[in-house]
């Protein structure tokens, strides 16, 4: 293994492409409620009009040698976004500010779980995220059955907020380190 890390511009987001209709086709074989409404999620419907909305975006792709192996991907959005036709995602009254940060995207291929990438990749968000005054709301969603997710980011000190759209995605939130 000789991986490489690097922060790509959104332009570049093309390089997310594959990895992230992996991570969309991983979290549909590990739902048990509504996997269907996986099938039009991909690169096109999820990461391309999500860094459109965006206000500011961050995208760490790690490699191994030429080959792309895992990606995050965070941004900071105006708190409207997160709620529209699919669904209220939270209740904008309950963040103060006008933005917030989102860890929205996050796979590392299955070989390479389990070395530390993600703990990494996660540190670079959250220090990202937290040089913008404007947000100190974050949040991330995770769809039902990825227990594994959801016990990480616990671990990283998220705290689970409430479940939406009948139990298919858990929003889990934390605050900005003052
Ligand atoms: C969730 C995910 C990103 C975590 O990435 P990862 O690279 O496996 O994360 P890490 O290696 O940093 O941590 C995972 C565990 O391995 C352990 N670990 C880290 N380095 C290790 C090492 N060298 N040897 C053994 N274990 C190690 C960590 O302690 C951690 O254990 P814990 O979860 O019990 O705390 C990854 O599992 C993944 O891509 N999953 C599929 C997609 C997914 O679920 N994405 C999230 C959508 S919301």
């Amino acid at each position: 293994m000789n991986l490489t890390y690097e922060v790509i511009p959104a332009e570049r987001a093309e390089a997310c492409r594959e990895l992230c209709n992996e991570l969309m086709a991983f979290q549909k074989s590990v739902a048990a409620i509504r996997p269907e409404l996986f099938d039009s999620m991909n690169f096109e419907t999820r990461m391309l009009p999500s860094i459109d909305s965006a206000s500011h975006n961050y995208i760490v792709l790690v490699k191994d040698r030429d080959q792309p192996v895992g990606y995050v991907y965070s941004n900071i959005s105006p708190k409207e976004t997160y709620s529209n036709d699919f669904a209220a995602f939270f209740d904008l009254s309950s963040v103060k500010m006008e933005q917030v940060g989102c860890l929205s995207q996050f796979y590392i291929k299955e070989g390479y779980r389990k070395y530390g990438v993600g703990s990494k990749l996660f540190d670079l968000s959250m220090t990202w995220l937290q040089t913008f005054k404007e947000a100190e709301d974050y949040f991330i969603f995770v769809s039902n059955g990825n227990t594994n997710a959801l016990e990480f980011y616990q671990r990283k000190g998220f705290t689970v907020s409430h479940e939406i759209l009948d139990g298919f995605i858990t929003v889990l939130r934390s605050r900005k380190i003052k």
